[in-house]
């Protein structure tokens, strides 16, 4: 089967397609044919191990993971003697977040993964990529406990997991503030953001306010710039440590000195959730956002694409 490896952390040329056995499925497992995945920012950190605390779980010297890709979508080929919820010709799509390994075109996981059936009229490209923003943005929500009436402020609305949260708030009857560039503004009020700032005209920061939540999708704030906009028990996030790695420790810090928090809650990826988005999109709540689309052939150049950090949603790599 095809496969991108990378075997050394660096830019995209450590990227080889190459041909490597099919994996075959234990008893417990599915072999997933994929036709389509993505290429995110988590496979950009882990393939550059950038920022440098992620080789204390990828590898300190080398990549202990030589198959990246977390997000997928395919047909399930073949499965194990004991698996009994999945079968095959079953059109699936979910996470892979362990043990990555999508770049490929085939994937073997645990029958209990982050993973369930496609809806009938969903294309592999747009159940391919409606994961991995969602999950990112319902871990940070959740934590919040998101309810009607509450006023988000969201930075970076048009990422992958800035557009997811703009959604999920969008369904929970949250009041949305959302901040993105001007090309992008019309887009971002279809999604429900009720006020939608220039990021190119106007400081965010700056723009007073007193909301519930400041998520700031794209981590380009701090806490001590946006502790201004919250209620007095308001809570902030980002999606990065933060310019001194600083985050987590205020996460700490906060949670017992402070009315005003930041949560920087560790993701753990699950069926239930990826069964939640499903009947969210089903419903027509969440949809997917493509930016653009490459072959598994062209994944270096979707790499580049994603690392200028200008995507809108996600960037799908046909598979098949
Ligand atoms: N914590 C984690 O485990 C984790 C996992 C995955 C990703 N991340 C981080 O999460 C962030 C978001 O990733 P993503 O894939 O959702 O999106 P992304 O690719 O980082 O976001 C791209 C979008 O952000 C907009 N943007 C860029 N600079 C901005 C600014 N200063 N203000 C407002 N919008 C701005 C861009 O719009 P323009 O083109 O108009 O500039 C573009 O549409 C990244 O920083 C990534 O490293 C964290």
């Amino acid at each position: 089967m095809k496969t991108v490896v990378y075997t050394k952390y660096g830019p995209p040329e450590v990227l080889q397609l190459i041909e490597q056995d099919q994996p075959r499925p234990n008893e417990k497992e599915v072999l997933i044919k994929v036709h389509a995945t993505t290429v995110n920012r988590t496979d950009c950190a882990f393939r550059k191990a950038d920022p440098f605390i992620n080789r204390f779980f990828t590898g300190l010297f080398s990549p202990n993971i030589n198959v990246l890709g977390s997000e997928f979508a395919g047909e399930v080929v073949a499965i194990g003697a004991a698996v009994k919820t999945f079968k095959i010709g079953d059109r699936v799509f979910g996470l892979s977040c362990d043990k990555m390994g999508a770049h490929a075109e085939y994937l073997c996981l645990p029958e209990s993964g982050s993973m369930t059936q496609m809806p009938a009229n969903w294309s592999y490209a747009e159940a391919a990529a409606i994961s991995e923003g969602h999950w990112f943005a319902w871990t940070n929500l959740r934590r919040v406990n998101i309810q009607k009436g509450q006023r988000i402020l969201i930075n970076g609305a048009t990422g992958s997991i800035g557009s997811s949260c703009l959604q999920l708030c969008k369904h929970f009857g949250a009041a949305i503030t959302a901040v993105c560039g001007t090309k992008d503004m019309e887009l971002i009020k279809s999604l429900g953001a009720e006020v939608v700032i220039d990021y190119t005209k106007e400081d965010f920061t700056k723009s007073g306010g007193s909301y519930d939540f400041v998520f700031d999708a794209v981590g380009k704030s701090t806490f001590g710039q946006c502790k201004k906009l919250l209620k007095s028990n308001g809570i902030y996030c980002s999606t990065e440590l933060g310019p001194y790695w600083q985050n987590p420790f205020y996460a700490l810090w906060t949670n017992w000195f402070d009315a005003k928090k930041v949560i920087f809650p560790i993701p753990k990826d699950s069926k239930e959730d990826i069964i939640f988005f499903k009947k969210l999109a089903e419903a027509g709540a969440i949809r997917a956002l493509i930016d653009r689309t490459y072959s598994l052939e062209e994944i270096a150049e979707a790499y580049r694409y994603v690392e200028k950090g200008q995507k809108v949603g996600s960037v799908v790599v046909k598979v098949t």
